[in-house]
């Protein structure tokens, strides 16, 4: 399934040992939107997290505050632009999610983001290749396609781009998948095996069920802007997916073997597309390994085939505009 999502976060690494140390700094940026708050939250009773630094043009430090009564060993600091407050979050983390940008009203597709959300993710990555230039980035922004490849070209410009660490967020396409089978099946979604790739899921469904579950899982999204009715789009399960993807490296990072996420990473298993979302093995340095996304059937054949197409425009649309809008 293709989408596009950027979201940033940074870990150091880590040994995997009875002294774990557990000392991660997060940093959020856009911590006090939609998402940012019930991600803070979640990443607030993360134990790998010793240090949550959260930023955001508006709002930061009251969800700061908040956080910081929860009885977890994690600091919690909220900043705003003002007093270096982007730059403080950033020294030191590890790890960088990012879902800062405005989200999609309904008649809207993730692309009309892109105008507003480049400049911003622009500007955000290019404070994270100054302060913490090692950190793993959690891409979310919409469109994730195009912003993705923005912070790479940023990274590149300031000479520390780290492919391994570059991730966008698609693990909500997932988190979908895994519900909606569910529901078909009456399992539970946590027993679903599931791949949701550029446009691929494991299934045994066929026809217009196989039909109707695709389209559901693709235009997922769609649902939840529309049931919100312009008061934005997907946050509480949006903060789920980014936390779990954001455990997982954090689980990788401190030693546990056999983590593996799917995840748009730089990828070479389409010469079209320097991007792609699959499986992803994880390790203490990021992305150990893309795996190939093995054997898949006619119907999936014909959905990747267009999923590459658009996808290889996705990604160059954020290229050529990083190119001009430096
Ligand atoms: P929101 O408007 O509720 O929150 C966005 C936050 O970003 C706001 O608090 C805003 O003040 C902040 N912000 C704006 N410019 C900023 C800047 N320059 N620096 C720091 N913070 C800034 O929106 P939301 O619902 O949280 O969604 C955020 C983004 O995530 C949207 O682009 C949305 O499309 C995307 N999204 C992605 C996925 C995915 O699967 N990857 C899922 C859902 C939403
Ligand atoms: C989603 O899939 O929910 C997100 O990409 C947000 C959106 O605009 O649909």
């Amino acid at each position: 399934m293709m989408f596009s999502r950027l979201a940033v976060a940074s870990i150091t690494k880590r040994q995997f040992s009875h002294t774990v140390s557990n000392a991660t700094k997060i940093a959020v940026l856009g911590a006090a939107g939609g998402i940012g708050q019930p991600l803070s939250l979640l990443l607030k009773l993360n134990p790998f997290v010793s240090d949550l630094a959260l930023y955001d043009i508006h709002g930061a430090p009251g969800v700061g505050a908040d956080l910081c009564h929860i009885d977890t060993k994690s600091t919690v600091k909220g900043y705003l632009s003002e007093y270096d407050g982007l730059q403080k979050t950033l020294d030191g983390a590890e790890v960088v999610v990012i879902p800062a940008g405005v989200p999609r009203k309904p008649g809207m597709t993730r692309d009309d983001l892109f105008k507003t959300n480049a400049s911003i993710v622009r500007d955000l990555a290019k404070a994270a290749a100054q302060h913490c230039p090692t950190a793993h980035i959690l891409v979310i922004s919409n469109p994730v396609n195009s912003t993705v490849p923005i912070v790479a070209e940023v990274f590149k410009k300031f000479k520390v781009y780290d492919p391994k660490k570059l991730f966008g967020v698609t693990t909500l396409d997932l988190v979908r998948a895994r519900r909606f089978v569910s529901e078909l099946r009456e399992s539970d979604p946590a027993s679903e095996e599931l791949i949701v790739i550029g446009g691929h899921s494991g299934h045994n469904f066929e026809g217009q069920e196989l039909d109707n579950l695709c389209k559901r899982v693709q235009f997922g999204g769609d649902e939840v802007v529309r049931a919100k009715g312009g008061a934005g789009s997907a946050t509480l399960s949006m903060a789920h997916a980014a936390a779990q993807m954001t455990n997982s490296l954090l689980e990788a990072m401190s030693g546990k073997s056999g983590v593996v996420q799917c995840s748009f990473v730089q990828s070479d298993l389409y010469p079209e597309c320097a991007f792609f979302s699959s499986q992803v093995e994880l390790g203490q340095d990021g992305v150990e390994k893309v795996r190939d996304i093995g054997k898949i059937n006619e119907y999936e054949e014909n959905m990747l085939k267009v999923c590459r197409a658009e996808l290889a425009k996705n990604i160059e649309k954020g290229k050529t505009w990083i190119a001009a809008n430096w």
